[in-house]
């Protein structure tokens, strides 16, 4: 059964293969864009309503509600998928730009389900947030944009467990490096914060200038690394949206991504993980911590 369909940031990227594989399976997608261009564009293909909207821009969320309610149809899914992903040393960072990034990555989520949670609990719905591997790793650099998809961890969850009693259910999915326009539309503002840094930061923010500027492209005679990065098709994050929308058992949480990325992961949960447990009055055997973990691995296998 076709279903109608929302998908935030469909001018490019993740959110454009989304919209245009959903659209070729003959679901309806609303699909959202910024410019007249990007909306005619998204306009010559069949099933996709493109809808002009920013998500932090009440008004636009409230006429896309309208027209939406307007066409009668319902609403089975949203797709959160609108986002940006600035880097830099944290200090670099102004007030507007750290608003700016929660505004989008954060605050657009929460706005855009609020307003649609109407007609997702009548749909016994589907809601698929975009997050990343960086909801649950961080690293220099990488600060702002993983606070805010740390954020929409807390947000998943929460909505979660306050939607699921009501038959609609809430995935994140966490995909590593994919292929995309994020890092061109991120460049010149990325490189105006490293140039920002000031003492004793400049040497290094120097290094990552230069490696900003230099065309990077991933030498398959080397293996993977922080350095040499290899990035994914979107198809696997389409996959992942596509369970989290459909199936009849719909997961929480889907990582995507290359192997070496989810080893980055898992590390950065199981050091977590050591690290909490080293408190002296609050501390688990290793026995105890490994049947924890062979009872949740039965669980999630069911
Ligand atoms: N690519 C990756 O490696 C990667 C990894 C993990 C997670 N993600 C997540 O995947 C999602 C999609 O990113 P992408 O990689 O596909 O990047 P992209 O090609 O840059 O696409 C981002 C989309 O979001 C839109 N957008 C940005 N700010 C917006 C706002 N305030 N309101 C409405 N739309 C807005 C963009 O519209 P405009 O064209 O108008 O700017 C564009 O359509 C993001 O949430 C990102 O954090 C990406």
């Amino acid at each position: 059964m076709t279903k109608a369909i929302f998908v935030t940031g469909a001018s490019s990227g993740i959110g454009y293969a989304l919209a245009t594989d959903l659209a070729s399976k003959g679901h309806r997608v609303y699909a959202t864009v910024r410019t007249p261009e990007d909306e005619m564009r998204l306009d010559q293909t069949e099933n996709i309503y493109p809808l002009m909207l920013d998500v932090r821009d009440r008004a636009q969320i409230e006429e896309s509600r309208r027209i939406i309610v307007g066409e009668r149809m319902g609403l089975y899914g949203i797709v959160n998928n609108a986002g940006v992903g600035p880097i830099g040393p944290l200090h670099t960072f102004t007030d507007k730009e750290m608003l700016d990034l929660f505004e989008t990555n954060v605050f657009g989520p929460f706005r855009m389900t609020n307003a649609f949670l109407d007609l997702l609990l009548e749909s016994k719905g589907r809601i698929v947030n975009i997050g990343s591997q960086g909801g649950s790793v961080s690293m220099a650099y990488y600060g702002p944009y993983t606070m805010t998809k740390h954020a929409l961890e807390a947000y998943s969850v929460a909505l979660g467990a306050e939607l699921q009693p009501y038959g609609v259910f809430v995935s994140i999915v966490q995909p590593g490096g994919i292929i995309s326009e994020i890092g061109a539309k991120m460049a010149l503002g990325n490189l105006t914060r490293f140039r920002r840094a000031s003492p004793p930061f400049e040497e290094a923010a120097k290094q990552v200038i230069a490696a900003l500027e230099m065309p990077t492209s991933f030498d398959v005679s080397k293996p993977e690394s922080a350095t040499n990065r290899n990035p994914s098709s979107p198809d696997i994050v389409i996959e992942a949206v596509t369970h989290a929308l459909f199936s009849e058992h719909p997961k929480p949480r889907y990582l995507v991504g290359t192997r070496w990325e989810g080893n980055r992961v898992i590390n950065m949960l199981l050091e977590r993980l050591a690290d909490v447990n080293q408190c002296k009055t609050l501390q688990y055997s290793r026995d105890e911590l490994v049947d924890w973990l062979d009872k949740k691995l039965s669980e999630c296998s069911d």
